[in-house]
């Protein structure tokens, strides 16, 4: 289910605020009624009709970003800076799953399948993001042990995690590891390593899934492949 002004807009034919104001002057109809609440959530299988015509079928594209360091992950940008869309040559409204920090490089999912979208970022589907970082300090095996087991962001734990990979270096004073999370709350690897007083200097997220960095290079775009979303669903139903 998804809201319904926003499946209107993904259709391509206005912008969701233009999308709104249609569905306020009751132009919008869903399986013959007029809709006018804003919060109202559609299926696929329901019949939309705006200014009494149908919604165009929308090709669904999937990319797979190698996102760089100061590009913003969403659609436009009030202040202008560049966003993550602007990488990809596609006339479709695509956005991005989920979202990596403005200074974050790494895997970065693209689509306008709000269906898909939902699948790959909601929390209780649990699937693995797995980031390179490195922090301030010399991480200590309990330190990594704790932000396995858990802490506390907000006043709520964050999930098992998994740290890996981990690397010294004792002239700068800092370790690079890899951390595993299977949820996406707002800056979670920088909060969970702030928790543990070992500030982010550099994260680079390696693995969305199945989706890894391969074949890449900073700044490129490729199509997902059907059977590579195909295990992206596997992975979200398990
Ligand atoms: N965690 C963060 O802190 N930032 C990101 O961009 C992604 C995960």
């Amino acid at each position: 289910m998804e809201r319904l002004q926003k499946v209107i807009a993904d259709s391509g034919i206005c912008s969701r605020r233009k999308a709104e104001q249609l569905m306020l002057e009751g132009k919008v109809k869903v399986n013959g009624q007029i809709v006018k609440a804003l919060g109202t959530k559609v299926a696929l299988s329901d019949r939309i009709l705006v200014n009494e015509k149908p919604l165009p079928n929308v090709e669904y594209e999937y990319y797979v970003l190698y996102k760089p360091e100061g590009y913003i992950s969403t659609t436009d940008d009030e202040k202008g800076r560049k966003t993550v869309v602007d990488l990809v040559p596609t006339q479709a409204r695509i956005y991005p799953v989920g979202r990596l920090d403005f200074d974050a490089s790494g895997v970065l999912l693209l689509t306008n399948d709000g269906a898909f979208n939902q699948a790959m970022i909601h929390p209780k589907h649990k699937i693995e993001k797995e980031y390179q970082v490195t922090v301030q300090g010399l991480l200590r095996k309990e330190t990594s042990s704790k932000l396995s087991r858990g802490v506390y962001i907000d006043g709520k734990k964050t999930g098992r995690a998994k740290v890996r990979n981990v690397e010294y270096n004792t002239e700068k004073m800092t370790t690079r590891c890899h951390l595993i999370i299977t949820e996406g709350r707002y800056h979670q690897v920088k909060r969970m390593f702030e928790v543990v007083n070992h500030p982010v200097l550099k994260l680079k997220r390696v693995r969305f899934g199945l989706i890894t960095l391969e074949d890449l290079k900073k700044g490129e775009v490729r199509r997902l492949k059907p059977h590579e979303l195909k295990q992206l669903y596997v992975l979200s139903k398990k």
